[in-house]
């Protein structure tokens, strides 16, 4: 059995990618959301499924006893394994070294091309002729560990971005949820 938590910042369509597909598992499920912006529509999702929840407030506690807090949590709740969906904090290279368990991330641009923030607009405003999303593990350089996933689309410029924009975000919605219900399966 697995407990999986999930990391998430904004909108959270990816979180909710997540908790449909662990909706009816008896043996593993999503336990936790850990959220830093009180008004992420994120919050709505997880109170739709009934997804516990727990804000880390950065701002009055700092990086190190937000992470401090993040870890208990994740202790507490016995969590196996946790999954990234547009949470905007840099994990702490100490916070990767004490948590154990796998950390996982997903990024839309085929790393290592575009890393941070506006992967789509980047791939979008280049001269490449396709793009796509990366689920990787997360190590302590941003949108830098190991690959475990990618799949591509080809960019078509005169459909306008916001057509690339979705395009990557049903990527994201078919592989997240497959690549998260391959790892769990392996723990
Ligand atoms: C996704 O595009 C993901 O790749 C990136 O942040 C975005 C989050 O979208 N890391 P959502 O909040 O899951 O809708």
């Amino acid at each position: 059995m697995a407990n999986i938590a999930i990391f998430a910042s904004g909108n959270g369509s990816n979180f909710e990618a997540l908790v449909k597909e662990f909706k009816n598992d008896k043996r593993d499920c999503v336990k936790l959301l850990i959220y830093d912006r009180r008004d992420a529509y994120v919050v709505k999702r997880a109170e739709k499924y009934n997804i516990p929840m727990n804000y880390i407030n950065y701002f009055k506690l700092g990086k190190d006893k937000a992470e401090e807090s993040i870890t208990e949590s994740l202790v507490k709740n016995s969590i196996d394994i946790v999954f990234l969906a547009g949470f905007m904090r840099v994990l702490s290279k100490s916070f990767i070294e004490k948590n154990r368990m796998p950390i996982v991330n997903i990024h839309p641009s085929l790393l290592p091309k575009y890393k941070g923030e506006n992967g789509i607009g980047q791939a979008f405003d280049s001269d490449d002729k396709e793009t796509g999303i990366t689920i990787h593990y997360v190590n302590e350089e941003v949108d830098g560990g190991e690959i475990i996933l990618q799949k591509s689309i080809e960019v078509v410029r005169e459909k306008g971005i916001e057509y690339l924009e979705n395009e990557i975000h049903k990527l994201e919605h078919e592989w997240y949820p497959k690549t998260a219900r391959m790892l769990v399966s392996k723990l």
